[in-house]
This record gives structure tokens, C-alpha cells and sequence, in this order.
């Protein structure tokens, strides 16, 4: 590929018949760090430029939800602002969350979690063939999303129908008019943002917080109420409008990423008979497994759309103010001036670390909840999955290159354990 260059390489990587093994490309890319493209805008590849960029405060994220705000009649959320306002809403949301501002309530949904992960498993057909993207990949973080904000398991039919769409409204579809399938995203997360303005007004004058006692339903419990209850806080409460666009963007910033980081594991794992015997053997290694993961297969592989507020000098370019900057983790997650043998995958490696989390301002927010439903479903899926293999090596992919992952994992095994 010696004279490819870096522009007709971005247009590979975003073409779907690259979605299968992306890498060889983000290889040649890094040849060109940082690479400008036909369109005026940037690509950037390797590791290092990549951690400097996302914690430069010239490098804004207000572009990053343009597209969904257009047509919307819902602000950006935290994910697209800047400081202050950002770290005002993050902050607040974080106080709800976990450490450090409170005991952790990611590690108090752990039990939670790993119900719902047993009985996924347990309505697998009996010895045979499951596709683990349908039959469980893809519904648990919604569970687990309903769990967090306090839905009522009732509703969460009715937000699964939701889920569907706005996952629907982030994959292009070949043929299809953007413009259209942009509207409809738009317009279920105004559906979504009433059904949980409805639920906050009725926990406010329901039961209160029926933790614990066994009889709720949840409401008058979870994150949803606490935070539009936070009258304590610096700079809080949220405004209600606040309080459901983040609610929103739990979703849908939480839903599709968990997916792809199960499925991506399963077919790594599944690829590596030995990883697999082993995790089986030594649970333990989840934890590391899981980062190694999200360094090898990044579930988000591309920051499609950061904003230059300046020129800014980074290896020996200048991108100029106003550009358009992508920023390629998943790339700098293979730089072999960063990782040793960076395209093995290797759960004992001394230095694990990647950006499949991002870095900086907008790290992701979820990762606490993100590691732990990773760890506990691939942990159960390989004790339970008697004699598991892939029927079907690559598997379907669904057509986004930014949030990547199979659309179906279809494999075969002799029984549940
Ligand atoms: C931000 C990845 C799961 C909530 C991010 C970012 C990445 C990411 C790369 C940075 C985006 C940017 O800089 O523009 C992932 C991956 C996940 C995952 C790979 C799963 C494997 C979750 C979950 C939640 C969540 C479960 C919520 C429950 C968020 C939020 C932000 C974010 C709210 C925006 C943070 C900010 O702007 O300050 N995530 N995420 N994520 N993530 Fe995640």
C-alpha cells in the first residue's frame, strides 16, 4: 500500500468493507500522525499527539453533538460542552455515581449485575446456537441503564423500544437519506426525555426512596431522583431540563459502547482458546482482561469531531483554528511507539493502559459501570458456555466505524453449565 495516502486511508477506514480488521489501516495512518484530509479536516493516529490533543483546552467538543442537536429539540448534553458548564453537570452527576464524592454505587449494583447476567444466560437455548449480540449483549446495559436511573421494571419494555431506535439512529444504513434517520433520533430522544420528565414528576410525589424495603418498583429510587433531589450541591441543583438531556445521554453514551466491548471480548476471547481456558480457570484476571481489552477493540474507535478554537502546533503541523479534528483511539491504542507488540493481545502486560475511555474532561463517565458489566458477563459466559465456537469468523458488523462492533456473534455450543 507504499503510496496510499493518508486521505484515501480515512475514506477506507470509514468504507464498511474495512469494518472486519480496521488495523492494517490505522498502520499505514500513523505513518502521518497527523494527517490532513480532502475535506479540510484532521486525522489524528498516534498515541502520543492523540493524549496531548485530548487534554488541550483548544480542542473543543461543542461540534460533537451539532448533528444530533439540528432538528432536536433538545440541548447538547455534557458530552458536547465545554468548561465551566461541563465540569457544573459532570460534577453534579458524578456526585451520584460513585467515588469520589460518594460511597460506590457502582459496586453496590454488582449483585444486580450479576443477576441479570444469570438469567440472560439461563434462557439460552438448550445445546445449540445463540447469536450473544441479541440474545445477550445487547439487552443487559439497558437493564442495567433502567436499574441505574430508577425505571420501573414495568417500563422497561417501553425503554427497550426507545434504546432500539436511538441505536438505530446512530448506524448509517447504505441508501438510506441521513437527514431522515437524523430526525428520528431526534425525535425519540424528545420521547424518551418526556417519558422521564413523566417518571421524575411521579417520584417526586411517590413513595419516596423505596430502597431496600423490596416492595418498590423503583420509583422514588435511583440516580434520576437523587439528582433532581440534590439540593446540597455546589452549583445544583440541575435544572430539569439538565437533569433529562443527562439522563439521555446515560443512555445513550452507556448502551451500544457495553455492547461492543462484550461482543468485541467474546470474539477475542473465542479467537484465543487458551484466553478463554483461562479466564474460565482464573476468574480473577477479568479486571485486566477487560483493559486489554479496550486497548485491543476499542468499542469507540474514532472521536469523529472535536473543533480547533486555535491553531494549534502538534508534531510539525499547525492545525488551523476552525478545523474539524478526528481523533483516532483505536490507532493509538496499536502505536508501537507506545505499546510492545501492540497487536497481540496480551491481558499480562506490565503498563496496561489505552484510550479506549478517552482521557481528559470527557473520560468517560461510565467506565466504572463499563468495566464492572464487562468483567461479570464474560466471567459467567465462559463458565456456563460448555464447548463454545464461532459458527462464523468475521462476523456481521454493523456499518459504524466510529462506535464499531459485530451486529451479530452467532455461536455454537453443547450446553449451558
Ligand atoms: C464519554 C467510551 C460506557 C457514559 C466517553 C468517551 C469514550 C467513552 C471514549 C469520551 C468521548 C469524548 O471524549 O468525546 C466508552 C466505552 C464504554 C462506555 C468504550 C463501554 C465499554 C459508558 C457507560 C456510560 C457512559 C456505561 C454511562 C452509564 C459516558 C458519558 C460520557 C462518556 C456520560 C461523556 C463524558 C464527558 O463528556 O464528560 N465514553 N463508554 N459510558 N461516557 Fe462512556
Amino acid at each position: 500500500m507504499g503510496g496510499m495516502n493518508g486521505e484515501t486511508l480515512m475514506r477506507r477506514i470509514l468504507d464498511h468493507g474495512s469494518r472486519a480488521d480496521p488495523y492494517p489501516l490505522y498502520t499505514e495512518l500513523r505513518r502521518t500522525p497527523v494527517c490532513r484530509q480532502e475535506d479540510g479536516s484532521y486525522a489524528v493516529s498516534t498515541y502520543h499527539e492523540l493524549l496531548a490533543l485530548l487534554h488541550d483546552p483548544r480542542l473543543t467538543s461543542t461540534h460533537a453533538e451539532r448533528e444530533a442537536a439540528d432538528g432536536g429539540q433538545l440541548p447538547p448534553s455534557f458530552l458536547g460542552m465545554d468548561p465551566p458548564e461541563h465540569d457544573r453537570v459532570r460534577s453534579l452527576a458524578m456526585r451520584q455515581f460513585g467515588p469520589p464524592h460518594s460511597p460506590s454505587r457502582i459496586q453496590d449494583m454488582r449483585g444486580e449485575l450479576e443477576s441479570t447476567v444469570r438469567k440472560l444466560i439461563d434462557a439460552f437455548p438448550e445445546g445449540g446456537e445463540v447469536d450473544l449480540v441479541d440474545a445477550f449483549a445487547y439487552p443487559f446495559p439497558v437493564t442495567v441503564i433502567c436499574r441505574l436511573l430508577g425505571v420501573p421494571h414495568e417500563d422497561e419494555p417501553r425503554f427497550r423500544t426507545w434504546a432500539d431506535k436511538l441505536v438505530a439512529s446512530i448506524d448509517p444504513r447504505p441508501g438510506e437519506d441521513p437527514a431522515i434517520r437524523l430526525r428520528e433520533g431526534a425525535e425519540t430522544r424528545r420521547e424518551l426525555a418526556l417519558y422521564l420528565n413523566d417518571l421524575v414528576e411521579k417520584g417526586a410525589h411517590g413513595s419516596g426512596d423505596g430502597a431496600g424495603d423490596g416492595s418498590g418498583d423503583g420509583s422514588g429510587d435511583g440516580m434520576l431522583f437523587r439528582l433532581a433531589d440534590d439540593h446540597d450541591a455546589e452549583g445544583g441543583p440541575l435544572s430539569r431540563l439538565e437533569l433529562l438531556v443527562t439522563a439521555v445521554l446515560l443512555l445513550i453514551a452507556g448502551h451500544e459502547t457495553t455492547v461492543n466491548l462484550i461482543t468485541n471480548g467474546m470474539l477475542t476471547l473465542l479467537r484465543r482458546p487458551e484466553q478463554w481456558e483461562r479466564l474460565r480457570r482464573e476468574p480473577e484476571i477479568a479486571p485486566r482482561l477487560v483493559e486489554e481489552l479496550l486497548r485491543f477493540e476499542p468499542p469507540v474507535q474514532i472521536i469523529p469531531q472535536r473543533g480547533a478554537l486555535a491553531d494549534i502546533e502538534i508534531g510539525d503541523v499547525t492545525i488551523p483554528e476552525g478545523s474539524v479534528v478526528a481523533l483516532v483511539l483505536a490507532s493509538g491504542n496499536r502505536d508501537p511507539k507506545r505499546f510492545t507488540d501492540p497487536d497481540t493481545f496480551d491481558p499480562d502486560r506490565p503498563d496496561i493502559e489505552h484510550l479506549g475511555f478517552g482521557s481528559g474532561i470527557h473520560s468517560c463517565f461510565g467506565a466504572p459501570l463499563a468495566r464492572l458489566e464487562a468483567q461479570i458477563a464474560l466471567t459467567e459466559l465462559v463458565r456456563r458456555l460448555d464447548n463454545a465456537r464461532l459458527l462464523q469468523d468475521p462476523p456481521p458488523y454493523r456499518s459504524s466505524a466510529v462506535l464499531r462492533g459485530p451486529r451479530h456473534l452467532t455461536i455454537g455450543f453443547d450446553r449451558v453449565l
